[in-house]
């Protein structure tokens, strides 16, 4: 039976981590767990960088972006000893679970630590919303958000001036936050992985949108293309001078949107929860629409998740 949980936050920040955090916590405590914060991820756990949280440790940390645990990125914990290392500083605070919440890295750190016999579940934390199993991982709403924030600043200046905006934003490998901010702005174009990338269909889409309106906008994918090249093709091919903009880290700040809260809440709850209740391991939360459900991170990390971009990319298609 569970009776001490750790948490920790890893990889690439993500807004509504905390939120994901003070629900572990404030769940955990709820039915009689002690918990612990693990800095920086795995590296605080290799490290021993451990301390007790309490109900009060979690006060304001909701609404506030980054993650107040620290967190790292840290390939050397596909090493062995590094994860044996990092289980002993575990058993000296007689940890016998652990909650991580991350993208695909944390993902996979969790599965090696369950299968060297500490219980783990995943909780999907990551802008980029790429992990298969759930609708949605914590972050992508409020980056979302941001993005369509900022593109939509991007319009009135290349309005004014008859241009056309380029704009990369981030995704990993993932083409979700290129295609609903996409979709979200009325843009003429996205490029993504799902989607290709095709510069005749462009020049000739961004020439059209030139027939009738006084700027275009063409969201990109980070990978996908040189955005400075593809300016040059623009602005010599089409009636548009194209100016770009890189997003970059902006879509990783700020406060978590209303939506990101509550799964985060929800999502922490339900990861205690099935710590308590059952003998599950290895496994993640995911958002099934309906309900929070659990599955085992193998399925998470070997998923497809390409259908749903596709059927994103079709509204945008049929609207444009
Ligand atoms: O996974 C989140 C993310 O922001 C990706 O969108 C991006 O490709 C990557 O992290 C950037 O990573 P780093 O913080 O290591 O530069």
């Amino acid at each position: 039976m569970v009776k001490k949980i750790g948490v920790l936050t890893s990889g690439g920040d993500a807004p509504g981590m905390n939120a994901a955090v003070r629900s572990v916590v404030r769940s955990a405590i709820a039915l009689g767990l002690e918990v612990y914060g693990i800095h920086d991820g795995y590296l605080g756990m290799y490290e021993g960088r451990i301390e007790r949280l309490y109900r009060k440790s979690v006060s304001e940390k909701m609404g506030h972006g980054g993650t107040f645990l620290g967190t790292a990125r840290l390939p050397e914990f596909a090493d062995q000893e590094v994860r044996e290392k990092a289980i002993e500083n575990l058993r000296i605070y007689g940890i016998d679970a652990v909650v991580t919440i991350g993208g695909d890295g944390t993902y996979r750190g969790a599965l090696a630590l369950s299968k060297m016999g500490i219980r783990t579940i995943a909780i999907p934390g990551t802008i980029d919303n790429d992990i298969a199993g759930t609708k949605f991982t914590i972050g992508f709403d409020t980056a979302l958000n941001t993005a369509v924030e900022a593109v939509d600043k991007l319009r009135d200046t290349s309005s004014s001036h008859r241009r056309c905006s380029i704009v990369e934003v981030m995704g990993r490998n993932c083409g979700d936050l290129a295609i609903w901010t996409a979709i979200a702005v009325g843009a003429e174009c996205v490029i993504c992985k799902e989607t290709g990338f095709n510069l005749e269909e462009i020049i000739e889409n961004v020439t059209k949108s030139a027939k009738s309106k006084n700027h275009a906008i063409i969201i990109a994918a980070e990978h996908m293309v040189d955005i400075n090249e593809l300016a040059r093709e623009v602005s010599e091919r089409t009636p548009f001078e194209a100016r770009t903009t890189v997003l970059g880290y902006i879509q990783r700040g700020g406060c978590p949107s209303a939506k990101d809260r509550v799964l985060a809440s929800e999502m922490g709850v339900k990861a205690v929860q099935t710590l308590v209740e059952t003998d599950e391991t290895g496994v993640c939360v995911c958002d099934e629409g309906e309900i929070i459900a659990t599955l085992p991170i193998e399925k998470a990390i070997n998923g497809d998740d390409t259908a749903p971009v596709l059927e994103k990319y079709k509204v945008f298609k049929m609207l444009w």
